[in-house]
């Protein structure tokens, strides 16, 4: 079989001509899968898969050939703060839903991630990659837009990479938890240390050997060692060159897209302009600690 591939801007890849639930069983689903992450790869991080029709088990068996997922067995919860937008059966798949129940329950996380983020960045060993399942979209709106880390550093002068070489910030699930759209959900638990870490501000691809910026507005706190004010100062400047919009791609869903994105080199934000039904499933694959 042949898949057909398509450029999207400097940082993904649109792939056509598969069926992720059946076309990777036995030895040939192995190669298709190699070459689907290759592909991953060489674009810089996202993957948009159009017209899939998968249960949740197949969107689950689909992530774990990228590696183990948050709620795995033997494998660490994301934050509690989402447990109750878990799937029922399968706790590995978040619900990011607006949508609510005849009895006016939340069927999913609304607005999640409506800032920039890479996430769970603030673990030790932080999400790899996210694969989002689209089931319903508005007619308008509830785009998700990625910005590309790794162009972003690489676009940097010798000067600022000098300067960022060997420091690390604090990443701290605290900092989302204040914002707007978090702050009615978040539960204490979530403050007892484990959604809370330090990261290198530069890291290199396990993969591609590529360096990136990793730091995101939305988890990261501060960086260590500078006041929180020259922290503010560096980062804000980061995140001001990070989201040019030469560094940025735009994702306007399309019903049944299966987006794969690489949080070691992307950041995201989910844009929140929409009132109509929007239902999504989403699995994390978790990652390796950054160097
Ligand atoms: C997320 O941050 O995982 C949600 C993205 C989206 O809803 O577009």
């Amino acid at each position: 079989m042949t898949i057909r591939k398509r450029p999207l801007g400097t940082l993904g890849v649109e792939i056509t001509g598969i069926d992720v639930g059946s076309d990777l069983t036995g030895s040939a689903g192995d190669n298709l899968f190699g070459e689907l992450r290759q592909a991953w790869q060489e674009a810089g991080g996202l993957m948009v898969i159009r017209d899939q029709s998968i249960t949740q088990e197949q969107h689950i068996e689909f992530s774990r050939r990228f590696g183990p997922l948050f709620h795995d067995e033997g494998q660490p919860p994301l934050q509690d703060t989402v447990s109750r937008y878990l799937h029922p059966v399968h706790p590995q798949i978040y619900r990011v839903s607006n949508k609510v129940d005849a009895q006016g329950e939340s069927q999913g996380r609304a607005r999640a991630g409506t800032y920039w983020h890479s996430d769970v960045s603030f673990r030790d060993r932080p999400a790899q990659a996210s694969v989002l399942y689209a089931i319903e979209i508005p007619p308008y709106g509830g785009d998700t837009i990625f910005a590309d880390m790794a162009a972003a550093y690489d676009a940097l002068s010798d000067g600022m990479k000098a300067m960022l070489s060997g420091l690390k910030a604090v990443h701290d699930f605290a900092v989302a938890a204040a914002t707007q759209y978090a702050r009615p959900i978040v539960v204490d638990k979530d403050f007892n240390g484990a959604n809370r870490c330090v990261h290198p501000v530069v890291r290199t691809h396990a993969e591609t050997g590529r360096k990136s910026l990793y730091v995101n507005p939305g988890f990261t706190s501060h960086l260590e060692g500078f006041t929180m004010e020259e922290s503010k100062a560096i980062l804000d400047t980061l995140y001001r060159h990070a989201t040019q919009p030469e560094f940025l791609y735009r994702h306007s869903w399309q019903p049944h897209d299966l987006l794969v994105w690489d949080n070691r080199q992307l950041m995201h934000y989910a844009v929140s302009d929409y009132s109509a039904d929007r239902y999504m499933e989403r699995t994390t694959v978790i990652g390796e600690r950054p160097v």
